[in-house]
């Protein structure tokens, strides 16, 4: 522990007044700054300001404005940009922003949801991980080559809490828990932003999608959502909260309406809640074309009531609606829409390019030459290699079949994913035009082929394709298999089969896969199956008979070899699902941490009269925060400082974890509570703590949670956060499912 004496304590005192009050200057600065170029401005520049389009890049969503943007730019009536790529292209966009009347520089959006060129894998898979510094870390990467490449701005993180694996965009969330993915969002924007916004390797962050995206109904896109107010403070807005206590810039708001009101529109998401309550002070850009939605979704009657709506509501920017170009001017000069309200969106959006150090210098980030340094940077594969191996959830290993051996094996790799290239990116990776990709990804092929020690041969068969009915290829994959010591299947969803407007009805393997997988399983020899995807999906024969599964997601760049990496037992596997994996369809949507009920069941059971299914149990196939090792660990000797606690008090619970196995590896250690009796009904469990210990084996460590009010807080029957008075549960365990420890306290005042 650092002591300092009082001399030393003073002068950190005094250094920390000074950094605050210049920031505090810098921050004045900025705004007067802003305030007299606002003076300065046309109502028409001023809706400029609040105008973005996309370029010249693949369209993220469907186009609206057919014109001219390079007039538009010059006319001073764009203010943004997405989809423009590379240093080139921004400064060339910007040197005609340049030639306007006030040369306000535009701002350069793009989702860089999960790297750059560099790609990490998919959010999701992250979110398995359970590493906030690795995830922090992949951030940070894909902001230093993004804002190389003249980005100012990621549209991201999304931050949507999703219970739903049909719904397509859950790949781009961390998964189905409330807190850890608060604790995720927070990692991601400070991995962003880095040290501040206003250094060239930093992109101001946006959180999405505000708000509740994640319950579309019926896990459909873009489809409604009902939702009652206490689900959304407790389970849909704190990822939301934390991502804004992570300072971020920007947020986005959303597609969906809730309880009738489409966020775009609405004043109580955006006005109330964002800008008011949470005091949010940068600006909120709509998603694409959401404003222009709200007609179709029958709360606007055309564009302009659609305008009028948004600008009310507080969507600072709009987004390829068309909606305030065409309309904000008319609105202002019939006094429907006061100028003080478009004044506060141009204020909001101006800061941030006054903090981004724009006005000093416009092409500050469109640099060719760090451009080429950054994205060519032999330590960002690195990470992605390392983030990559930490995502893999091994979710059997019965009997012990992996790792594999490197050495006088022929294995047999088949499946349609094995040499699959560009699928490894998954959704929302960012292709750049003039890169080879096919050179810039190790496929699984690849990495396991590189992998392979003397007296090692591999073997491969497609087998089938991921979709369409054709057997043709199950006889040489077969033949193959029948040759090999183990075969090792790649199968799963295509990449462009989860991720925007992708979702499914059925989440099973598509195609012949399974099929596939019996066929092979029927040669009695080992399969290890490696699933990639985008979502949880429904593989139950594979569950049960196959002797290995890998669930890789999405890997990004380095799948291949972070796969090598795990096959092998060079990594051995830590990483936990961040969502359950339902059985069936029917049980969705399924997690971890649902109310009891009246009528609890058992999770594997069918009681009459109670809470469940008459044909299927409970329990998912695979519960949240599941995953296994190569090595065993026990847990022990559990045991708690004090019995009662109150007031702010904190508790102190250690226990202790061996690694009774062969291989040296890290165990996540989860800790759970529940409130047994409260003003409200609260869930049978909920994650409040995690811990990673590395152990060797033999190794036996010690480790302890401290539990404060903070952690035993809810919004209580007012919507009020505070934490009551009663008896608490304590669970610590492998999974949501595998508790091994027990106890209670009690919070007394
Ligand atoms: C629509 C998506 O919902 C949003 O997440 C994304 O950032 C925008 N398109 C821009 O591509």
């Amino acid at each position: 522990m650092l002591v300092l004496d009082s001399k030393q304590a003073r002068h950190c005192a005094a250094a920390l007044l000074l950094f605050t009050l210049t920031l505090g200057a810098k921050a004045q600065t900025l705004q007067d700054k802003a305030e007299r170029l606002l003076q300065q401005m046309t109502v028409e520049e001023k809706i400029g300001q609040l105008t973005q389009y996309s370029g010249d890049w693949r369209a993220t969503g469907p186009v609206t404005f057919k014109g001219n943007h390079e007039e538009g730019i010059r006319g001073g009536q764009i203010g943004a940009m997405l989809n423009v790529l590379g240093a080139n292209s921004t400064r060339a966009y910007q040197q005609i922003a340049m030639q306007s009347r006030l040369k306000i520089p535009l701002l350069f959006g793009q989702d860089v949801i999960h790297g750059y060129k560099t790609t990490f894998p998919i959010p999701l898979a992250e979110a398995a991980s359970f590493d906030l510094e690795a995830i922090e870390r992949s951030a940070r990467i894909a902001a230093t080559e993004a804002a190389a490449s003249g980005v100012h701005w990621t549209f991201a993180p999304m931050v949507d809490i999703a219970r739903d694996p049909r719904w397509g965009r859950v790949m781009e969330g961390a998964g189905e828990d409330s807190w850890l993915g608060s604790k995720i969002a927070y990692a991601r924007v400070k991995g962003f932003q880095g040290r501040q916004l206003g250094d060239t390797d930093a992109v101001m962050a946006t959180v999405k999608h505000f708000a509740a995206y994640g319950a579309a109904a019926a896990g459909r896109d873009y489809n409604s959502v009902d939702m009652s107010e206490r689900m959304l403070w407790e389970t849909y807005l704190p990822p939301f909260k934390a991502a804004l206590d992570a300072g971020a810039a920007t947020f986005m708001n959303a597609f969906n309406d809730l309880n009738g009101i489409p966020a775009s529109g609405s004043q109580y998401l955006q006005r109330e809640i964002l800008k008011g309550r949470w005091g949010f002070s940068g600006f909120v850009v709509s998603d694409w074309g959401s404003i222009g939605e709200m007609v179709p979704h029958g709360y606007a009657k055309d564009a302009r009531g659609a305008a009028l709506a948004a600008i009310k509501a507080g969507s600072d920017m709009d987004m390829e609606s068309n909606a305030y170009r065409n309309h904000l001017g008319s609105l202002i000069a019939d006094g429907l829409v006061p100028a003080t309200l478009l004044d506060d969106a141009v204020r909001r959006i101006l800061r941030k390019k006054f903090e981004l150090g724009l006005f000093d210098d416009p092409y500050r980030f469109s640099d060719a030459k760090r451009e080429l340094a950054m994205l060519n940077q032999p330590a960002h594969r690195q990470a992605a290699r390392d983030m990559a191996a930490k995502s893999i959830v091994l979710l059997k290993n019965k009997p012990r079949i992996l790792p594999l051996s490197a050495s006088g094996k022929t294995i047999a790799f088949i499946g349609p994913l094995v040499k699959a290239v560009e699928d490894n990116l998954g959704a929302w990776s960012v292709k750049l035009p003039d890169v080879d990709y096919s050179k810039f990804i190790v496929s699984q092929w690849e990495g396991v082929k590189n992998r392979l020690g003397p007296g090692s041969k591999l073997l491969y068969a497609k087998g089938c394709d991921i979709e369409g009915e054709r057997r043709d290829g199950f006889k040489e994959a077969v033949a193959a298999a029948l040759q090999a010591d183990v075969v090792v299947v790649s199968v799963g969803e295509s990449a462009g089969m989860s991720g925007e407007a992708k979702s499914r009805a059925r989440i099973g393997l598509p195609g012949v896969q399974e099929e596939l997988i019996k066929a092979l399983h029927a040669t009695g020899k080992p399969i290890v199956v490696l699933i990639n995807a985008g979502r949880p999906l429904i593989f139950n024969w594979t569950a049960e008979h196959a002797h290995a599964i890998l669930y890789t997601w999405w890997l990004g760049s380095e799948a291949g070899n972070a796969i090598a990496d795990v096959l092998f037992g060079a990594h051995n596997p830590s990483a936990r699902l961040p969502i359950s994996f339902p059985r069936a369809e029917g049980q969705i949507p399924i997690y971890y941490n649902h109310f009891n009920t009246g009528r609890p069941v058992s999770a594997d059971t069918q009681d009459a009269f109670k809470s469940g299914y008459i044909d299927l149990q409970n329990s998912p196939q695979y519960p949240f925060g599941f995953g296994l090792s190569y090595s065993d660990f026990e847990y022990a000797d559990l045991k708690q400082d004090r019995q009662k606690i109150a007031g702010q008090d904190k508790l102190t619970v250690s226990l202790k974890v061996s690694n009774t196995g062969r291989l040296a590896g890290d165990e996540l250690v989860q800790l759970y509570l529940r409130d047994r009796v409260a003003s409200v009904v609260r869930p049978v469990k909920e994650l409040r703590g995690f811990r990673r210990i590395h152990l060797q084996p033999g190794q036996t460590r010690e480790l302890s949670f401290v539990i404060d009010r903070e952690q035993l807080s809810f919004f209580n029957e007012r919507l009020q956060w505070a934490a009551e008075p009663g008896e608490f549960d304590l669970m610590i365990g492998a999974s949501s499912a595998d508790i091994r420890l027990r106890s209670s306290f009690e919070l007394t005042e």
